[in-house]
């Protein structure tokens, strides 16, 4: 079974970007950190961040038939993005919506999500332990997921 890890716009910059909110972890760590959970399930595992929209819809697009669930955590763009909602849907390819902050706790725009109707499971606010108990029920539960 295959994972792949997204992370959108300016998650790149995590560990240096408003560390009161989002920590001091950068995301080669967090990639470095999912990679073991993956490996130690069995699951082979590849982790893409764009800061750009398209390549985010592209790299869904390339994941149809290969990958088995998605973990991913689409920064500003949850909160505006249908092209990227619809590449999702598109692929077939469960996926669990991630973020670091709780974004219920944030600007009212931060509430609304065009993914959390969609996401077999949605983390928020766990920082970016997130990311390691989304990969582990990813690696854990691939028939409920896709149910
Ligand atoms: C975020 C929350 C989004 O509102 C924000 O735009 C981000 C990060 C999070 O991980 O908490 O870039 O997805």
């Amino acid at each position: 079974k295959s994972i792949l890890l997204i992370n959108g716009p300016n998650l790149n910059l995590l560990g240096t970007r408003e560390p009161h909110i989002y920590g001091s972890t950068t995301l080669s760590d967090v990639e470095t950190n999912c990679r073991a959970v993956a490996a130690s399930h069995d699951c082979t595992f590849d982790a893409f961040q764009s800061n750009h929209e398209g390549a985010i819809v592209d790299r869904i697009q390339a994941a149809r038939g290969k990958v088995d669930g998605i973990v991913i955590n689409p920064g500003a763009y949850t909160h505006t993005s249908v092209a990227i909602r619809d590449a999702l849907l598109g692929v077939s390819i469960p996926f669990i919506e991630l973020h670091v902050s709780n974004v219920h706790a944030r600007e009212p725009w931060r509430h609304h999500s065009y993914f959390s109707d969609k996401a077999a499971g949605i983390i928020v606010g766990l920082g970016v332990h997130g990311y390691k108990v989304a990969v582990e029920h990813v690696a854990l539960n691939f028939k409920e997921l896709e149910k």
